[in-house]
């Protein structure tokens, strides 16, 4: 039987246990800031899911998760900066406090975008949470109440977030090196 790992042995920045515990802790504290009204639980899909289920599962009320998307306008390399809502644009926010659930803050962009739409659509408030936030990337300030880890500049990739589709289902969060995917890929083959 092969000992190779079923995916490249990328360097493990936030393992699946710190995850785990920072998100019980994330959850006691949206459980205490929304008190007797259960916040709407709103996840940016893809990326988010993982995060917003296991919040799902810590907070009380067995809240159901609704999906949202945002998508940067236009086609070509350079993005123009701007998004529009392209899934769960009528979620029925309607006089609801809504929790926005990123997997990661980058420029802020989205988050910005999806806050101004829902509370466009009526929504009493929207908080957001987010697994990972990297400050230094930021281009529009948004205020992120409940943040897993700030993290540096690194492409990073696994509890949901991916590269081009692959490797959303990494328990851990993981940096990416494309040498270390190459060495993968020739060992694969090599077999
Ligand atoms: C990622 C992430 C956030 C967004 C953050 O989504 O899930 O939604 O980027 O970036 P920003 O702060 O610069 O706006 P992505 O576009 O990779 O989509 P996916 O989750 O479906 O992979």
């Amino acid at each position: 039987m092969s000992s190779q790992p079923p995916f490249p042995a990328f360097r493990v920045l936030i393992s699946h246990d710190e995850i785990l515990r920072r998100t019980h802790e994330l959850a006691r504290a949206i459980a205490q800031a929304t008190g007797d009204e259960p916040p709407m639980l709103v996840a940016v899909i893809e990326g988010a899911l993982p995060f917003a289920r296991l919040l799902q599962r810590l907070l009380p009320g067995q809240l159901p998760v609704h999906e949202v998307r945002a998508s940067s306008y236009g086609s070509g390399k350079t993005s123009s900066g701007e998004v529009k809502v392209t899934v769960g644009r009528d979620l029925g926010v309607r006089g609801r406090h809504v929790l926005l659930v990123e997997d990661i803050v980058d420029t802020g962009r989205t988050v910005h975008a999806l806050q101004r739409h829902l509370l466009a659509a009526g929504a009493k408030s929207c908080r957001v949470a987010a697994l990972l936030s990297k400050p230094s990337r930021r281009v529009v300030d948004v205020a992120i109440d409940h943040v897993g880890f700030l993290i540096p500049d690194e492409f990073v990739l696994g509890f949901g977030m991916d590269l081009a589709g692959r490797y959303r289902e990494l328990p851990d969060v993981v940096v990416y090196d494309a040498d270390v995917e190459r060495a993968f890929t020739s060992a694969v083959a090599a077999r």
